[in-house]
């Protein structure tokens, strides 16, 4: 199949749905690529680049839409120009929003489209690698923090100079979703003090693993479950949200930054960085509205705009914090889409099977041979498992005798092992010689002990103890060289045999740690 990119005709967006690096993957599937000339320009694309990648470069939008089987876009299609060139059979696949879309669905419709919405990939774990919102909303949430920055007039990290102390900003994230936790983890990463608040209590040790404070509601209110609404929060009560903006009230003379992601779907941005608070707030503050697209979350928000008070706070209301990182977020989107084609690829034949019965590509097709496909079947899997009734609380005399009970147990088994052992080895020491049985009594040892030392150690542990084992591969080796020479074929042989296996062993601990060290390393 031949599948083409448009250059986007949204204003500004500078986006593009095929990379260099994405069309050589499709060509992989069996896919012939095509793409409009300058389609890639606002992400530092070039058509030269799209041809050594083997990408066919037309020079005009209706050729390309003539030419392509699928097409692959950012944006949803500009209704005067693209819906015309649409069609019948051809497969398109961007955001859509469907729920925000409905005309313009029905008209995919009736032009006999099939649509696939990038922002109807069901949020399950295999569908992961297709999650364009995920993908964009990470990628928003580290630029609101780079755009506060480029607005705050002061450093993030705090610092004690001869000139004089500077303390560290305060951040708070109002809700941490995927942005508000990429926010997070740029804010921190900058130095900054980091505050966040969710709904979602669940989210709240994400927060803290993260380095950020939780700002904890002095509130009791049954907890919104996220898995009975796909990971996604709930509209909360009056009188929660008032205990909410108390708190806000309460923290908004502080704060340095603000930054508000909260979103609820299928609903207006919930307002809850009210004007009175950022009437509070110092001037030279910022405040970054991640949610100026839903009509957003602070009550001055003017959407895809930067705005000044009164009182010197600046508040950025810009909805296309992705596209100001194209060529980063062209390469993330690309891929998502790559993976919706691997899907819908499954010989990687280059023949394309839409199928209706797959739970991912189901949820996000939301027009298919002459028919709204919209809104989908909830999908068997969770997004996130319902968590499990915790078991009632134990009094401490019951855990006390579960204890005793289960010392007991394991003292039985023990003794039953050491009595089938020594019976085992009567057995064997009546038939063997006398030199095998010395041999045989500390290689028997040697397991036991090792057995019980390695069982001891946590299952966290067990791969960094494989790299330390690496000394015991050395002493093989070491037995195993000195009995090369001696003895014949047999001995030899397995010699030959275990010198490999725990070299094979000493390459792969020594691997195995340098990745580990890895992960902690900074590049
Ligand atoms: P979102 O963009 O719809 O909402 C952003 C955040 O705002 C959410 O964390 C929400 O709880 C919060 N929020 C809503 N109302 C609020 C209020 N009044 N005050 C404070 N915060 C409020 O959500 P997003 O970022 O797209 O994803 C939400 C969750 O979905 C993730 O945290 C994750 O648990 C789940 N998810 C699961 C995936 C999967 O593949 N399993 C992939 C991506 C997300």
């Amino acid at each position: 199949m031949k599948i083409g990119t448009p250059k986007e005709t949204f204003t500004g967006e500078n986006r593009v749905a095929m990379t260099p690096n994405s069309a050589r993957a499709l060509q992989k599937l069996g896919h012939d690529c095509v793409i409009e000339s300058g389609a890639g320009k606002g992400a530092r694309f070039s058509d030269e680049d799209y041809k050594d990648a083997g990408v066919t470069v037309v020079k005009t939008a209706a050729a390309l839409w003539k030419a392509a089987d699928i097409v692959a876009k950012v944006r949803p299609l500009g209704t005067l120009t693209e819906e015309n060139r649409l069609k019948k059979g051809q497969t398109v696949i961007s955001f859509f929003y469907p729920a925000q879309n409905p005309e313009q669905l029905e008209r995919m419709k009736e032009a006999g489209a099939n649509y696939i919405a990038m922002d109807m990939v069901p949020r399950i774990s295999r569908a992961q690698k297709m999650d364009a919102l995920s993908s964009m909303a990470n990628i928003a949430g580290y630029r609101a923090v780079i755009e506060a920055s480029n607005n705050f007039g002061r450093f993030f990290t705090g610092q004690i100079t001869a000139a004089g102390k500077v303390p560290p900003a305060k951040v708070l994230i109002v809700g941490a979703g995927v942005a508000g936790l990429a926010s997070i983890g740029a804010a921190t990463s900058l130095g900054a003090r980091v505050y966040a608040f969710d709904v979602r209590p669940e989210v709240a040790e994400q927060i803290e693993s993260m380095g950020a404070e939780f700002v904890y509601l002095d509130f009791a209110e049954e907890a919104q479950d996220g898995a009975a609404t796909g990971g996604y929060a709930a509209v909360s009560s009056p009188e929660f949200r008032d205990a909410q903006l108390a708190k806000f009230r309460e923290l908004a003379p502080e704060m340095d930054i603000v930054i508000t992601t909260a979103l609820i779907p299928g609903r207006d941005a919930p307002k809850l960085w009210l004007e009175d608070m950022v009437k509070a707030m110092k001037p030279g503050s910022v405040v970054i509205d991640l949610a100026a697209e839903r009509g957003g979350n602070c009550d001055l928000t003017v959407p895809d705009e930067k705005i000044e008070t009164d009182n010197g706070v600046t508040i950025v209301g810009y909805t296309d914090f992705p596209s100001r990182m194209a060529a980063q977020s062209s390469e993330l989107y690309s891929t998502n889409i790559r993976h919706m084609m691997t899907d819908l690829t499954p010989e990687k034949d280059g023949i394309v099977v839409h199928d209706m019965e797959d739970d991912v590509i189901r949820g996000a097709t939301v027009a298919f041979e002459g028919e709204v496909t919209f809104p989908p079947p909830p999908p068997k899997i969770k997004a996130i498992a319902a968590q499990k009734p915790k078991p009632p609380e134990k009094t401490p005399e019951e855990i006390a005798a579960e204890e005793a009970a289960a010392a007991r147990s394991a003292g039985r088994r023990q003794i039953a092992i050491l009595v089938l052992g020594a019976l085992f080895m009567w057995l064997v020491g009546s038939y063997a010689p006398a030199s095998f049985m010395r041999h045989f009594i500390v290689f028997v040892l040697a397991i036991f002990i090792g057995f019980q030392v390695i069982w001891g150690v946590a299952h966290a542990l067990h791969t960094p103890l494989m790299a330390v084992t690496n000394a015991i591969s050395g002493i093989i080796i070491v037995g195993a060289l000195l009995q090369i020479g001696e003895g014949g074929w047999l001995v030899a042989s397995l010699a030959a045999v275990s010198v490999l296996v725990a070299t094979i062993n000493i390459v792969g601990g020594f691997m195995v740690t340098r990745r580990m060290l890895q992960m902690f390393q900074k590049s």
